[in-house]
């Protein structure tokens, strides 16, 4: 009989990471924030009954993710759907635990690094104390209030502390708690001290800092090592020769060359360029971000859509290393102008951008002169 619940809240979504899913679904280095945080929770000491909390949208998403996370121990977590606030989806947490649990800890998934120490840390003074306990580290910096602008006072920061999850109650209190709060609490120890209950404080860890913010998320990747935080990305783009058309290509104009046809001005390089700089960033590719049918676009330079691309992947918190980018044609030979090319796309791009060359032994398409193909790659890392 398991006498430890812990209660994962994972219901969220995430506005202020502003990922495209319910923050817990996010990954930190390729695995899911939920994941992180259940490893965690099933490396503590104490056998205990976990209850997710998930949003109505992915509770099969969390199953799988529970189902992987626990392993054999997989009878032992259960997911159930949260509520409209955190509150709400804590609530519905303690409904699902069993009767057994003496001992209930709460747990912010977006705490996903959160060392397993802590949760037995937590159980432990529940247990010595029969009071809410809650993980706190001291506030490093300089504290002031203001109104306004204006400074006021500052404060003695000596008696305060950051405050952190897993919080740990005896069970028939908290539940008590929960059914007579009436109003909304900002953690489950104001919660449990508005019922009139003592709550002490444990030593925190840093680890177990919350992810809020892509800020945060960046922390999170660099936390766990730098490796996961590079990608890569491939692009390969391909245009008929026109005759009829100038030639654009690596965003400069080459007077005298046979033009390409496309819907835009045909510039196949920056066209490889921005697929391999979304793939990168995993943003999907350029006929998804940048309609065919999109007036703004007919018509339009390379370099309008490189300039939008690496907005794009910024915006999503990357910074581009490096692209390198090759063109296997006929025509134009680009020797006599790499350099000038490579100057004009590392400006564009931000970011060094190697360019080379290469025809295709007469073979195929670009051996018999019908168009040209360019194929990219770019290296991003979190910003
Ligand atoms: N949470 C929840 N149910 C809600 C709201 C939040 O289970 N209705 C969970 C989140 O999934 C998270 C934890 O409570 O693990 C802490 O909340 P927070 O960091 O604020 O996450 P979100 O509410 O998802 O983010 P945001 O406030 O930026 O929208
Ligand atoms: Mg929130």
């Amino acid at each position: 009989m398991t006498s430890v619940g812990i209660i994962v809240v994972a219901a969220g979504s995430g506005t202020r990471l502003g990922a495209n899913q319910p923050k817990a679904f996010v990954e930190v280095r390729g695995v899911p924030m939920l994941e992180r945080a259940l490893g965690n929770v099933l490396g503590s000491v104490e056998p205990a009954q976990v209850v997710v909390v998930a949003p109505a949208s992915h509770l099969a998403a969390a199953r799988s993710i529970a189902a992987r996370a626990a392993g054999a121990a997989a009878g032992s977590v259960f997911v159930v759907e949260g509520g409209a606030t955190r509150q709400d989806s804590v609530a519905n947490g303690l409904a699902a635990l069993a009767e057994s649990v003496e001992v209930v800890l709460v747990h912010d998934a977006a705490r996903a690094l959160t060392p397993s120490v802590l949760f037995d840390r937590v159980v432990r003074a529940v247990r010595a104390s029969g009071s809410g306990i809650i993980p706190s580290l001291p506030v490093a910096d300089t504290i002031k209030r203001v109104a306004d602008d204006r400074v006021l006072e500052t404060v003695d920061r000596s008696s305060l502390v950051h405050v952190q999850t897993p919080q740990g109650f005896p069970r028939a209190q908290l539940v008590a708690a929960y059914a007579s709060a009436r109003q909304e609490f900002t953690d489950d120890a104001a919660l449990f001290a508005e019922a009139g209950h003592p709550v002490s404080v444990v030593e925190g860890e840093a680890r177990a800092f919350k992810i809020t913010t892509p800020w945060d998320l960046a922390r999170a990747e660099n936390v766990l090592g730098i490796s996961s935080a590079t990608r890569t990305g491939v692009g390969i783009d391909v245009h008929a020769y026109d005759a009829a058309q100038p030639l654009w290509l690596g965003g400069l104009y080459w007077p005298d060359e046979v033009g390409l046809a496309g819907h835009s001005d045909g510039d196949a390089l920056c066209h490889a360029i921005c697929d391999a700089l979304l793939s990168a960033a995993g943003l999907g590719d350029i006929g998804g971000r940048f309609g065919t049918d999109d007036p703004r676009f007919a018509g339009a330079h390379g370099d309008v859509f490189l300039g939008e691309t690496v907005a794009l992947v910024e915006g999503a918190g990357w910074a581009v290393g490096n692209v390198a980018v090759q063109l296997i044609a006929k025509h134009p030979r680009l020797g006599a102008r790499r350099t000038e090319l490579e100057s004009h796309l590392t400006t564009l791009v931000g970011a060094p951008v190697s360019v080379s060359a290469t025809t295709s032994d007469g073979l195929g398409f670009t051996g018999r002169a019908e168009g040209v193909a360019v194929i990219a790659t770019a290296l991003v890392h979190r910003a």
